[in-house]
């Protein structure tokens, strides 16, 4: 039997149907390349409406994404604060460290949250044989499946501007940040300078968004993304898939369908003999310890990632797609054990 392809990844999950119908209308005739057309102003106008007065450029990758955003604060000789296991330090290749080549400096965190009193611990003092820390960047939701409250993360941004640091959010999952927090976009990061807003895991095939919030950081956004070689030609069709996300809070039904997928999945089973999950669920994903005799007939039928094999961890995912009664399969059959 084949492992049905639930709760791998939300990357694992297609296109929304409305992506994919606003790239079938996006799909006739010809239009101007590189952003200069209706569908990326028409977008452009929709990500101003939710984040407010910024500079925004269109990108095809979340690592791409993070790198344009931290070039525009960074040089060869700053560094970047964040917490250890983050997506830049851990999967995207190095690419922050190699393409802007600016060290990153991790911290460990309890569960995915940097905090203002972990941040002081890392602080050096400014001297010469030191990099210059300068970027903090912090994850919403975090790779743990914790979110920030907007507090928290204006405590973030408050602590590395009093200490001359920029605020960089990995938002590749800010929509499911947005949901939890029951608050907007443009309010789910406050104090930060600048976003990588992720749609992709949010039902668009590629679409993720550097949004540049500190007006300093604005000008270059456009070259810093061709640079990093995230100019996307036809860009209409990036345009169209965030256009189809951010009309009608299509974005907040599906994070909030994901969130509520991950809740009902931790509630069957955190109870369950053998079972615990170690961090808090607060947005789409379920980090639980298995039973270590049940794992291998699960993942016969069940596609989800060990996150530590020493420990029995599992990483399970939800999505805007994944669906009440594949959330119940998974439950009945780890409850079972
Ligand atoms: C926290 C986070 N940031 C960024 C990304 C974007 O990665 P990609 O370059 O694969 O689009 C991901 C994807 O898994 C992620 O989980």
């Amino acid at each position: 039997m084949s492992a049905a392809m639930t709760f791998g990844s939300d990357n694992h999950a297609g296109m929304a149907p409305e992506v994919l119908t606003a790239l079938a209308e996006a799909n006739v005739g010809h239009a101007s390349g590189y952003g200069d057309d209706r569908w990326t102003e028409q977008a452009e106008n929709l990500l101003g409406n939710a984040f407010g007065d910024a500079a925004f450029a269109l990108c095809l990758t979340g690592t791409g994404s993070n790198v344009v955003a931290l070039s525009l604060a960074l040089r060869g000789w700053e560094s970047v604060l964040t917490a250890k296991g983050a997506h830049i330090d851990l999967d995207e290749a190095g690419a922050p460290e190699h393409i802007i080549g600016s060290k990153l400096e991790t911290i460990a965190t309890p569960d995915g949250r940097l905090t203002p009193e972990l941040l002081d611990a890392a602080l050096r003092a400014r001297e010469q044989h030191h990099v210059v820390q300068r970027v903090v960047s912090i994850t919403q939701s975090t790779e743990c499946g914790t979110a920030y409250t907007p507090a928290a993360v204006q405590a973030i941004a408050d602590w590395a501007h009093a200490h001359e640091l920029l605020l960089h959010v990995d938002g590749a999952r800010l929509c499911n940040a947005a949901a939890t927090n029951r608050c907007g976009l443009g309010e789910v990061a406050p104090g930060a300078d600048l976003i990588s807003f992720g749609l992709t895991k949010n039902g668009a095939m590629g679409a993720e968004i550097v949004v540049a919030i500190n007006p300093s950081l604005r000008a270059p956004i456009q070259n810093a993304r061709k640079q990093a070689t995230q100019l996307q030609s036809k860009m209409r069709f990036v345009a169209a898939q965030v256009t189809a996300l951010l009309t009608d809070d299509r974005w907040l039904n599906h994070a909030t369908h994901a969130n509520a997928m991950a809740l009902r999945l931790a509630d069957g089973i955190g109870n369950a003999a053998g079972v615990s999950i170690i961090h808090p669920v607060e947005a789409n994903a379920v980090f639980a310890v298995l039973p270590a005799a049940r794992i291998s007939a699960l993942a016969e039928k069940h596609h989800f990632y060990i996150w530590d094999a020493p420990t029995n961890l599992a990483r399970l995912m939800t999505a805007w797609d994944t669906s009440p009664a594949e959330v119940d399969q998974l439950v009945a059959d780890i409850v079972a054990g």
